[in-house]
């Protein structure tokens, strides 16, 4: 995607960084997705008293999608605190990888702004299987 692309993208996850709910951790972290036709979702990390139960941004964002009839990928760009590396998580590019393993990740790194596919973060995936 080009970097002009990526970066629009990226603005729409820093913008949404700020409802996410992450008192117990302090890291806020937003996530936007290019589900095709100019449409993007978003989604923001929603954290729990009973820390297992929070969720990332990106799986809010794809749960978000999912439930507004997309389920086509084309981009994820994931934004998390100044300078802060915020790739997505083990759990994340998993469930990333389940919709299109070639979708676009770009994300923060404390050199910049990165741009992997998930085949490239998570090489020899798990599924799907149907
Ligand atoms: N987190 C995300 O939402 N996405 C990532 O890519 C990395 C981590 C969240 C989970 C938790 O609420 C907080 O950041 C600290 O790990």
């Amino acid at each position: 995607m080009s970097s002009a692309d990526a970066h629009e993208l990226l603005s729409a996850a820093q913008d949404v960084r700020a409802r996410a709910y992450a008192p117990y951790s302090n890291f806020t972290v937003g996530a936007a997705l290019d589900v095709g036709d100019g449409h993007v979702i978003l989604g923001a990390n929603v954290e729990n008293a009973s820390y297992g139960l929070g969720i990332c941004a990106e799986r809010a964002a794809v749960a978000a999608a999912v439930s507004a009839g997309f389920r086509t990928f084309h981009a994820i760009a994931v934004a998390g605190p100044d300078g802060a590396l915020t790739s997505p998580c083990g759990a994340c590019r998993q469930v990333l990888a389940e919709f299109n393993p070639e979708m676009t990740v770009i994300y923060t790194t404390p050199d910049g702004v990165a741009q992997q596919t998930v085949s490239e973060l998570l090489p020899h995936h798990f599924g799907p299987f149907v």
